[in-house]
C-alpha cells in the first residue's frame, strides 16, 4: 500500500454552526461547504476547504456534530465538551488492498468498509494500533484530478 494525500482532519464539535463561525471569523476560511446529515454514521458533517497554490483540492477540516443521542461521537464530546481533533483521514488508491494490508499487520479495523462523507469507501483503524490516532482510510475519489 502507498500512502496517499491527507484528505481531512476530523474535528468533533457540539455545534457545527458555532464552528463555522470560528473558521470564518477567527481563521479566515472562505470556502465552507453546506452541512449535511449522515444519519447512518450518526453525524452531521460540514467541510471547511483549505486552499492550495495550484488550485487542486486542499486538505479539509471535517466538522462532525452528533446526529442524535446514539451518535458514536457522543462519548468523545462527553470527554471533550469543547470538541476537538477526532481523527485523521488518508487517501489510498485501492480500499480493499489497503484493508488487507492493515489486517496483515494485525491492525484492528473498526467495522465494515462503508461509504463515507465523500461518497467513497472508507474504514477506520483502532487508535491503539495507530500511534494513538483514530485513523480513517478513504479511497481517492475517481476523476477529481488529485
Ligand atoms: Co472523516
Amino acid at each position: 500500500m502507498k500512502l496517499g494525500r491527507l484528505n481531512h482532519i476530523g474535528v468533533a464539535t457540539p455545534s457545527i454552526a458555532d464552528s463555522i463561525a470560528h473558521y470564518r471569523e477567527t481563521m479566515g476560511a472562505t470556502d465552507i461547504v453546506a452541512a449535511f446529515g449522515l444519519p447512518e454514521q450518526g453525524v452531521k458533517v460540514c467541510f471547511v476547504n483549505t486552499p492550495t497554490p495550484t488550485g487542486m483540492d486542499g486538505t479539509q477540516i471535517e466538522l462532525i456534530e452528533p446526529y442524535d443521542e446514539s451518535s458514536p461521537i457522543n462519548g468523545f464530546l462527553a470527554k471533550n465538551p469543547l470538541g476537538g481533533q477526532h481523527h485523521v483521514c488518508f487517501e489510498v488508491e485501492d480500499i480493499a488492498a489497503a484493508r488487507e494490508w492493515f489486517e496483515g499487520q494485525g491492525k484492528r479495523i473498526l467495522g465494515p468498509t462503508r461509504i463515507g462523507a465523500h461518497g467513497t469507501p472508507i474504514f477506520f483503524l483502532h487508535p491503539k494500533d495507530m500511534q494513538g490516532i483514530l485513523t480513517e482510510i478513504m479511497e481517492t475519489p475517481k476523476g477529481e484530478g488529485h
